[in-house]
């Protein structure tokens, strides 16, 4: 398993492109299933969740060929096959964005629960009745979601939580329904928003996407489209992260300052410098960066996939901060890797308090979600000595060519097979 070792100590400089957002790829992929046409995606980023997408939909019959650096096409005329099996669900949970369009598109679909995963339970129950509500049977049935529908009908649905992923399945199962479909609470997202742009793309009368309420009027059929996946708002906040904590000054272009709000006043507040441009960010740091406290919400509210990287800022920041998570119940493994570097952290329930200390030593850790192994790249890179990170296969899910991205921007960053 490969592992990443790193040198830590050097401020990070220069300019870096961004990649394209895995979760808006993931869900705009899938919406590939409900057209019999071509679709043409670009700036679609070379992640493994994504080959892992693209092999779950090749084996229901869609054709999949690579064009050029970042571009797709995805052809499902031929589409046979709607299920999802549990070897391909189990690790990755945003399969379930294939249920919504398979039960649109065949009327029906077998899709393997997803079952739990590090930070949390995530259940799907709000992608399940929303599309009873639209007339689907729905049974589960060892371990598989089995739905059933002859053409699924418009129906005003109110989700309990504001669910990403949800918005999106019910979303893309809506515009092939008869009648008109409203999603009130619904996620505001900017990935959302992605989704709902490239399917109007393809024909879709949607209206309300960035707000809670959407509504979609269904369509008989889409058409294919080309469609441009929006910058990785994530992956830009993470490095602009890296960059703050060792005293660097970076320029992140591909990206956009637009669906950073929450992000950037935090960086702000910590004592950095920023300047957005249309397609750019600038990020100068201070020499030593002041503690924030943050608290996690969906969109536009401060996101919980940079929640661990602020969290390690904040290890080597002056003062104390409160970290607060409410979207994940067990959000915060990063916290203990990171007291193995030295990090001053005490956890309650879903609230962390970390003082900053003077410095971070470099140990050997272990990567245990995504954004977790993102926030221990982020304290190696200002821990003195070296920091080995084990199980980095986690941020190959969801970082495009990180250590040659880093090193590009000065980081002594090493690949360790
Ligand atoms: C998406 C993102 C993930 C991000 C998360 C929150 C993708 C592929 N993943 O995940 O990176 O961290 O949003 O911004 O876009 N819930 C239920 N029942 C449901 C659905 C959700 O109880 O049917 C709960 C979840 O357990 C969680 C909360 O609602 O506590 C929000 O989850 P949700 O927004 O659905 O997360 P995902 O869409 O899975």
């Amino acid at each position: 398993m490969d592992k990443l070792l790193i040198q830590g100590g050097t401020p990070l400089t220069g300019e870096v492109a961004m990649s394209g957002a895995k979760n808006a790829a993931l869900p705009i992929l899938c919406a590939s299933l409900l057209a019999a046409e071509p679709l043409h995606f670009t700036n679609v980023p070379e992640l493994n969740d994504i080959s892992t997408m693209r092999r779950l939909i090749g084996q229901m019959g869609v054709e999949v060929t690579l064009d050029g650096d970042d571009g797709l096409i995805l052809d499902s005329h031929g589409l046979h096959n709607p299920t999802a099996p549990y070897d391909m669900v189990k690790t990755m949970r945003a399969s379930i964005l294939v249920l919504g369009p398979l039960l649109a598109r065949c009327g029906e679909a077998k899709v393997s629960l997803p079952g739990g995963c590090a930070i949390g339970a995530r259940p799907v129950d709000q992608h399940i009745k929303g599309l009873q509500a639209m007339g689907a049977e729905i049974h589960v049935e060892h371990g598989y979601i089995l739905a059933r529908a002859s053409r699924l009908k418009g129906a005003r649905i109110v989700t309990d939580m504001v669910t990403v992923t949800g918005t999106e399945n019910l979303m893309m199962a809506a515009v092939l329904a008869d009648g008109e479909t409203v999603i009130e609470n619904a996620a505001r997202e900017p990935e959302v928003v992605d989704l709902a742009n490239c399917l109007i793309a393809m024909g879709a009368r949607i209206t309300g996407a960035g707000t809670d309420s959407i509504c979609v009027h269904g369509v008989e059929r889409l058409h294919g489209a080309r469609h441009a996946i929006m910058p990785d708002r994530i992956e830009t906040g993470t490095y602009l992260c890296a960059a703050a904590v060792t005293g660097g000054h970076i320029r992140l272009t591909n990206t956009s300052a637009a669906y950073l709000d929450s992000v950037l006043q935090k960086l702000r507040e910590a004592g950095c410098e920023v300047t957005a441009e249309s397609s750019a960010i600038k990020l100068k740091a201070p020499p030593r960066l002041k503690a924030v406290s943050i608290r996690t919400a969906p969109y536009p509210a401060f996101p919980t996939d940079m929640q661990a990287q602020f969290m390690a800022i904040n290890c080597v920041a002056e003062g104390s901060a409160v970290i607060r998570e409410t979207i994940f119940e067990n959000r915060f493994m990063h916290a203990v890797e990171l007291i193995r570097l030295g990090a001053d952290i005490r956890i309650d329930a879903n609230n962390a308090l970390v003082t900053g200390v003077a410095c971070l030593d470099g140990a050997t850790v272990m990567a245990t979600d995504l954004r977790a192994s993102a926030s221990l790249v982020i304290a190696g890179l200002v821990a003195q000595g070296e920091t080995l990170i084990e199980r980095i296969y986690h941020l190959d899910r969801g970082y495009e060519r990180i250590e040659e991205k880093l090193t590009r921007l000065g980081a002594k960053v090493k690949r360790v097979h």
